[in-house]
């Protein structure tokens, strides 16, 4: 199971084992962190997925789509050039060990 730690607003640091083929924000939305809210349910209409790319098997993910590229300018908190959407982002044996750092703000 690939495994991807959150780092919290707070801090806080919440390492949970995911499921290959399954995003990363379905991932923090099952295993409780509530800040990442995932308004849209993982269809690019909302960027309140929004994280930073932290750590890890960085080169494992795929590249951010033209649509995801537009909503990235739609976050709350800036946007850095590790930001991404997590619902775009599939967890697979090649992404364990990811570090996603989660903004304070998602509105
Ligand atoms: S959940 Fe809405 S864009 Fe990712």
């Amino acid at each position: 199971m690939p495994k991807v730690t959150f780092i919290r607003p707070n801090g806080e640091t919440t390492v949970v084992d995911g499921a290959d083929g399954t995003s990363i924000m379905q991932t923090a939305v099952s295993a409780g962190i509530t800040e990442v809210v995932a308004e849209c349910g993982g269809t690019l209409a909302c960027a309140t997925c929004h994280v930073y790319v932290h750590d890890g098997p960085i080169d494992a993910l795929p590249e951010a789509s033209g649509d995801e590229e537009e909503m990235l300018d739609f976050t709350a908190c800036p946007r850095e050039p590790t930001s991404r959407l997590s619902c775009q982002l599939p967890l697979s044996p090649q992404t364990d060990g990811l570090v996603v750092r989660v903004p304070p703000e998602q509105y």
